[in-house]
C-alpha cells in the first residue's frame, strides 16, 4: 500500500501539479550556527489533492509548511506553485495555523474578519460576494455580524478557515488546525474541509499529529522523519469516498493504515 519511492509520482493529473517541492532544503540558525531542518523533500500535490502530513515532533513539519508558503526561504532546492517558482507568499497559496484566536482580530465582526485579506484589492460588491460564499461553506452564514470572542473555538477556526477560502486559494495549508478541538467539532470540521475541498478543487497540505486524521482526510500520506527531516514514506490512500465518520473508520483497510503509518513514524532508518 505505500510507497518508500516518493519521487515516481502519481500519474492522474501528475503533468499539472497544483504544487510542487523539489529537492527542498532548509537551514536555519541555531545558536549561531546553521541548522538543517529539512532536506530532500520532493513532492507532488495534485489540483484537488488532500496531502497529509505527519512525523514526530521535531521533523520540521511546520518548517516545510511555512517554506511552502514562502514564508520560510529554502537553502536548496525550490517550491513552485502552477510550475512558477516561489519568491515569496503567492497569493494563490494560503496557510492556516492552529492558533485560531491569535489569528482574528477580535474588535472586527466575522464577516469583516474574513474580509480582511481580500477587502483592499477587489471591490465591495465583490468583497460581499465572497465573504457570503466562505461563510456558507463553513456553516457560518448565520454569524456574520457576530464577534469573535462571541464564538466557540470551532467556530473561530471556522472563521479563520473561511478567511482563506475567500482568498479563493489554489492550495491551501494547515498547520494541525484542528488540534485544539474537541473530538466531536474536529469530525465535522474534518467533514466540511473534505465538502471544501470537493465544491471547491482547493489542494490541502494537511499536517496533524493524529494519525487518524491523517488516514480519514488523506488522498496521500507523507510520512517525515528524523533530523533534518526527510520523507520516510508516502502512502496512497484507497479509501472509498465519499468518506463517512462511522463507516470508513470502520473499514478493515482504515485500520491497516492506521497501522502502517503508525509504524512508519516508529521505524528506525537502516
Ligand atoms: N526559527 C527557527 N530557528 C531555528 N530553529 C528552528 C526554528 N524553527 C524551528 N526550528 C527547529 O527546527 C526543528 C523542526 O521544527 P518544526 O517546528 O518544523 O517541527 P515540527 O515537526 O513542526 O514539530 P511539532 O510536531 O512539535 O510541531 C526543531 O528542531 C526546531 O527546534
Ligand atoms: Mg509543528
Amino acid at each position: 500500500m505505500g510507497s518508500a519511492d516518493h519521487r515516481s509520482e502519481p500519474g492522474a493529473g501528475a503533468s499539472n501539479p497544483a504544487f510542487e517541492c523539489r529537492s527542498v532544503i532548509v537551514e536555519l540558525l541555531h545558536k549561531y550556527n546553521r541548522k538543517r531542518i529539512i532536506e530532500n523533500i520532493s513532492l507532488l500535490v495534485r489540483s484537488g489533492e488532500f496531502l497529509t502530513i505527519v512525523g514526530a515532533s521535531g521533523t520540521g513539519k511546520t518548517t516545510l509548511l511555512r517554506a511552502m508558503g514562502g514564508l520560510t526561504p529554502t537553502s536548496g532546492g525550490s517550491v513552485l506553485v502552477h510550475g512558477k517558482q516561489l519568491d515569496g507568499p503567492p497569493d494563490d497559496v494560503v496557510i492556516v495555523f492552529q492558533d485560531y484566536s491569535n489569528a482574528l482580530l477580535q474588535w472586527r465582526t466575522v464577516a469583516s474578519n474574513v474580509a480582511f485579506g481580500i477587502e483592499r484589492r477587489l471591490d465591495r460588491k465583490e468583497v460581499g460576494q465572497r465573504v457570503r460564499d466562505a461563510l456558507a461553506l463553513v456553516g457560518l452564514e448565520k454569524n456574520a455580524e457576530d464577534y469573535p470572542w462571541q464564538l466557540s473555538g470551532g467556530m473561530q477556526q471556522r472563521v479563520q478557515i473561511a478567511r482563506a477560502l475567500a482568498l479563493r486559494p489554489a492550495v491551501m495549508l494547515m498547520d494541525e488546525p484542528f488540534a485544539a478541538l474537541d473530538a466531536m467539532t474536529k469530525a465535522s470540521m474534518q467533514d466540511e474541509l473534505l465538502r471544501v475541498r470537493d465544491r471547491t478543487g482547493t489542494s490541502f497540505v494537511f499536517i496533524t499529529h493524529d494519525i487518524e486524521e491523517a488516514v480519514y482526510l488523506g488522498d496521500r500520506i507523507v510520512v517525515l522523519k528524523g533530523s533534518p527531516g526527510r520523507i520516510e514514506q508516502v502512502f496512497d490512500i484507497g479509501l472509498p469516498a465519499p468518506r463517512d465518520q462511522l463507516s470508513t473508520r470502520q473499514l478493515p483497510q482504515f485500520l491497516e493504515y492506521r497501522y502502517a503509518v503508525h509504524q512508519a513514524i516508529g521505524r528506525e532508518h537502516g
